[in-house]
């Protein structure tokens, strides 16, 4: 396995694999990875015959009171991760290689990226978005994996793509759980045990939504107001939004149907934790 940081090694090293007519998979993450980027990194190897894995903690998707300085970095073990997984090559820039003095250029997909998150974090999809982009171009990969937990982040790099007519295909794997549930996140690293705990809620929450949409109901206002008060009597009460949306908009359908998503984004002690379930 290769570990690389900079921008003209990787195009060296991988131009000749593309002109050999080698797939080349893309895995982007910022680190700490964990068992949800397990499944990406060995959904990519299946799939590519050059596994690469990008980690980058990526400054202009983080707003000024973020997170960014404390995000947890932990590069050796990663790169053990990595290796054990069969990874081909492995990009970890520094930040003034991905943005050197004078960088100016913002990728902006417009309306998807203030809904949701983007309403709660002003500029963090176009942060997104710009540092994928520039992923796409460095690595030029035939097929990029992401998660579903990000839901919203995926449809605005599809939207990305489609409308920039980039050559690469994007899929999305379903959400790793812990055994009680909790969507795994980098972030879980900021709960104390109790806070662990009260997280389980969220899925608990999202699933009494959809087990009530099988039942029937198909307001998207009684299904949400269920799964808020859910969360609320299971102690998670500051939330950012609770929503029903159709996948390719992000808009509120007028009646739920198999294919929405239950969306939430909470707060729990210093974490934001986000996550949904398809109904
Ligand atoms: P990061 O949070 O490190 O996530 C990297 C990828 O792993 C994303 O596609 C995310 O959706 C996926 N992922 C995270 N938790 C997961 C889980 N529990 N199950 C399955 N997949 C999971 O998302 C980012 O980084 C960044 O925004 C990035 C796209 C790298 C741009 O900087």
């Amino acid at each position: 396995m290769e570990t690389l940081s900079k921008i003209c090694r990787i195009r060296e090293l991988l131009e000749p694999e593309k002109r050999a007519g080698r797939r080349v998979g893309l895995v982007p993450t910022m680190g700490a990875l964990h068992e949800g980027h397990r499944a990406l990194i060995r959904a990519c190897r299946q799939k590519s015959d050059v596994a690469v894995v990008s980690i980058f903690v990526n400054p202009t998707q983080f707003g000024p009171s973020e997170d960014y300085a404390r995000y947890p970095r932990a590069l050796e073990k990663d790169l053990e991760l990595c290796r054990a997984e069969g990874v081909d090559l492995v990009f970890a820039p520094e930040a003034q290689e991905m943005y050197p003095k004078g960088f100016a250029t913002r990728v902006r997909v417009e309306g998807l990226s203030e809904k949701l998150c983007g309403a709660f974090r002003p500029g963090h999809f176009d942060g997104v978005a710009t540092v994928v982009l520039k992923l796409f171009e460095i690595v030029s990969p035939d097929f990029a994996l992401f998660g579903e937990k990000d839901f919203q982040q995926f449809v605005i790099l599809q939207r990305m793509v489609k409308d920039l007519n980039l050559p690469v295909t994007l899929e999305a794997l379903e959400t790793v759980r812990e055994k009680d549930g909790l969507a795994l996140s980098s972030r879980n690293a900021y709960l104390t045990p109790q806070e662990r705990h009260l997280a389980t809620g969220i899925l608990l929450a999202l699933q009494a939504g959809r087990a009530c949409f099988e039942h029937g109901t198909k307001d998207p206002d009684v299904l949400v107001a269920l799964v808020r008060k859910t969360l609320l009597e299971s102690g998670i009460e500051t939330l950012d939004y609770v929503t029903l949306i159709e996948p390719e908009t992000l808009e509120t359908p007028i009646q739920a149907y198999p294919g929405c998503r239950m969306m939430v984004a909470a707060r729990v002690g210093r974490a934001r934790l986000i996550d949904n379930v398809r109904l």
